[in-house]
């Protein structure tokens, strides 16, 4: 969570930083701010409770000049959102400026050491605890600013990625990074920091990811240094990203959700790309194919990840067992890295995570390596931590998801997963070449199916307006399917504040039963497959008690049309993909009714896109 960019070179820093928060808003946005140091090294500092646009707002009549700054977007953690919390915090003298993505969990102690020492503090965050230390060790080592970070930064436990600026040494920016992204952008004659590189796509693409424990000094004039936090010189390796700044744009769509989910055609189009052929029935992931023996010996799979990459794994599970007969487990990574696992190496981990930047998730593959277990990543984000932690894996090559809701990137990984469920059925002789046939040429037809799924977008938009004033909401599904629910519910609930719950459809009788009346409606998802007599069933239980059902079927079913109060027709697809097919009315169906309600879809309340926090 939390935002943070930093720039130095020619140009106006401060038209640079503000862009750069702007494309870092979806990391947070409960307070902005900027410090710009001025040509005669004045430190101005300005920020401010709420969104970017507040802060420019604050700015207007500021002095803005100055050709090196830092810039911060906050998801609170430390201290509620307000005009003090907010980064960046600066030191005692006011001469040093720092902004922070993470958290210093040894705070308190710190805190009080330096009080004793004299030192005072304004904000309740932690963040300004280290600022105040680094200025410490500078006046009492009477060192430079980098030694002062290096030294201070032994002193902390916790994750962080931050940006320092001093007026003492004006032509200098100091980063550094523990269990937080930073990324480097290497322009000509000026260099760019960033929690993530859509800030920097548009002034270069040669970038260097920092690793853990390295600092980076990067002086106005000078090529980048790095250095290790025991201060011997780090590897600068430049990397060219493949990103195009339209990617980060809404492209004339009012919101990124909607673009992003209209965007589906050709993100699977891109994902499925040099993986399927045009025809045939071959997958090649190269993840597999160089891990032959690990995919052929694996005694176990565990899924980690969290969130929405957590209900893309239970679909996952389905697959890889049905098709590659492995026994798979589901964890939350939360969970599963507090739960003492057994791990060998015979396991494999997979660990799901669109921004690869989740925090429980890094935390479940680290754990697992050291197990001994072989991690394989199905990420989004091309040079992420989760994606550099990992043994091997499958980027799901979906481009930037900006949208805090996922939409995009699930069915992204869901395809990813089946092909990696074909692709190792297909290694160890446990998928039969009528399944590989059908189950390939289903994935080459998404793109069409999924063009035309979303035609139910204007049935869905006037539907949605019944919806409104709705409180609750019950999503209810079966098989492949059910983690289909526990996503619309969670689609639902995150961008437009009303609670929904996903069951099994079969388990309502168990309990959920009892929540049915006139005011829940039921949102069942029943595409024909062998669950169908059965959930048919469902809906007649729900009727029965006076509840409304939207329900989404396959084309031409003339029995649910019967019964419930709004059907929503899917094309007719294998069983195996229907899942990423019925998420697009899913999506729609949230989208629309947030909408409805005024809800800012982008950007939910209290949510942040990158969960780098526990
Ligand atoms: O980046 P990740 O896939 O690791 O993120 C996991 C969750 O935080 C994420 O899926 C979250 O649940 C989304 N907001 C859901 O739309």
């Amino acid at each position: 969570m939390c935002g943070i960019v930093g720039y130095i070179g020619v140009r106006p820093a401060y038209e640079i930083l503000v862009k750069g928060l702007h494309r870092l808003e979806y990391r947070g946005y409960d307070s902005a701010g900027v410090a710009l140091l001025t040509d005669d090294a004045k430190l101005n500092v300005y920020k401010t409770r709420g969104k970017v646009d507040d802060l420019e707002r604050f700015c207007q009549s500021k002095d803005i000049a100055g050709s090196i700054g830092i810039a911060h977007t906050r998801w609170a953690t430390h201290g509620e959102p307000n005009d003090i919390n907010a980064h960046p915090h600066f030191s005692r003298s006011g001469k040093i400026a720092l902004v922070h993505n993470g958290t210093i969990e040894n705070y308190g102690v710190l805190k009080e050491a330096l009080e004793m020492n004299g030192c005072t503090f304004q904000s309740e965050t932690d963040t300004e605890v280290l600022v105040q230390l680094i200025e410490y060790v500078k006046e009492t080592n009477g060192c430079t600013l980098v030694e002062a970070v290096r030294e201070a930064l032994k002193e902390v436990v916790g994750a962080y990625a931050i940006a320092v600026i001093d007026t003492d040494e004006p032509d200098t920016v100091i980063g550094a990074r523990k269990s937080s992204p930073l990324v480097i952008g290497v322009g000509e004659g000026e260099t760019f920091l960033a929690s993530d590189a859509t800030p920097i796509i548009e002034y270069t693409n040669k970038v260097v990811y920092l690793n853990d424990d390295e600092i980076a000094i990067i002086r106005r004039g000078e090529p980048l240094q790095i250095i290790t936090a025991d201060n011997r010189p780090g590897q600068i390796d430049i990397k060219t990203l493949r990103m195009s700044v339209s990617q980060l744009e809404k492209g004339g769509y009012p919101h990124f959700m909607l673009k992003e989910i209209n965007e589906q055609p050709s993100t699977i189009h891109d994902c499925i790309r040099g993986r399927i052929a045009s025809r045939g029935p071959e997958v090649t992931l190269s993840g597999v194919i160089e891990n032959k023996d690990k995919f052929l010996n694996a005694h176990r799979i565990i899924i980690v990840a969290c969130g929405t990459s957590w209900h893309a794994g239970l679909i996952g599970k389905r697959l890889i067992q049905e098709i590659a007969r492995i026994p798979v487990t589901v964890e939350y990574a939360s969970e599963f890295r507090y739960s003492n696992p057994i791990l060998d190496e015979h396991d494999i981990v997979i660990a799901i995570s669109q921004s690869g930047e989740t925090a429980d998730t890094l935390a479940a593959i680290q754990m697992a390596r050291r197990c001994g277990a072989f991690v394989y990543g199905v990420c989004n984000v091309v040079g992420s931590s989760i994606a550099r932690a990992t043994d091997s894996g499958t980027y799901i090559h979906v481009g930037p998801e900006i949208g805090v809701a996922s939409t995009k990137a699930f069915t992204g990984q869901v395809t990813v997963l089946t092909m990696l469920a074909v692709a190792i059925g297909s290694l160890k002789g446990t998928i039969d070449p009528a399944t590989q046939t059908a189950v390939t040429d289903a994935l080459r037809n998404l793109p069409a199916l999924i063009r035309q799924t979303l035609k139910l977008n204007d049935k869905i938009e006037k539907l949605s307006s019944t919806y409104t004033y709705v409180h609750n909401f019950l999503y209810l599904g079966r098989g492949y399917n059910f983690p289909s629910a526990l996503e619309g519910a969670l689609k639902l609930k995150e961008i437009s504040y009303i609670h929904a719950e996903g069951y099994p459809a079969a388990e309502m009788k168990h309990g959920p039963i009892a929540l049915i009346d006139r005011e829940l409606p039921t949102v069942v998802i029943a595409p024909n497959d062998e669950m169908h007599e059965k959930i048919i069933s469902n809906i007649q239980q729900v009727k029965a008690r006076g509840g409304s059902v939207i329900a989404i079927v396959t084309k031409g079913d003339t029995s649910i049309a019967e019964i419930a109060d709004h059907i929503l027709e899917i094309p007719e697809v294998p069983e195996v993909i229907s899942p990423i097919i019925v998420s697009i009315p899913l999506q729609l169906l949230a989208y629309h009714v947030a909408i409805k309600k005024g809800c800012n879809v982008d950007m939910p309340r209290n949510l942040a896109k990158s969960v780098t926090v526990e």
